[in-house]
């Protein structure tokens, strides 16, 4: 029974495990201050910010259910926050341009050169979804 928890902690590495790998690295570096180690928004830094981060494994339970890919990599890089002065959130996407760029189809037809550290946090965000 021990094992339990540490076989299911591992279960989302064992689909992707570089993306995954390279994700989780990204969101050490450039997130857990503010979102915490497991992206509930209780990083050391989310005190002083008048406002609470948001807790990242609710984004599909609050999307009904469903993962919002575009919406959150457009959150990560800052383009849907460009015009919202309430953001306390840093635009990274600067720092995710540095890098590779993948191919990503968002499921409209028109698959995007996009950087892949942003692909990778994303998909790293979607792997921490509670059900
Ligand atoms: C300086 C603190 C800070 C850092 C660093 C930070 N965030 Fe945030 N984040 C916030 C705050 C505060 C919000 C709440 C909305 C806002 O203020 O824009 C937020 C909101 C978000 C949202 C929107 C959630 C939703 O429900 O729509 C996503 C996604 C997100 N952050 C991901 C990230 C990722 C990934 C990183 C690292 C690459 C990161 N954040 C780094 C503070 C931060």
């Amino acid at each position: 029974m021990l094992a339990l928890p540490v076989t299911l902690g591992f279960l989302p590495m064992a689909c992707a495990p570089e993306r995954q790998g390279s994700g989780r690295a990204l969101f050490e570096t450039y997130c857990v201050s503010c979102h915490g180690p497991q992206g509930k928004g209780d990083g050391p830094a989310a005190g002083g910010l008048g406002k609470r981060p948001a807790d990242l494994t609710g984004i599909a339970a609050r999307n009904g259910g469903t993962f919002p890919m575009v919406r959150v990599m457009s959150a990560i890089d800052g383009y849907s926050r460009r015009n919202d002065r309430t953001s306390m959130m840093p635009e990274l996407g600067i720092a995710l341009q540095e890098g590779p760029l993948a191919v990503f189809d968002a499921g409209d037809g028109h698959p995007t050169p996009t950087p892949a550290k942003l692909i990778a946090l994303a998909e790293y965000l979607r792997s921490i979804q509670r059900p």
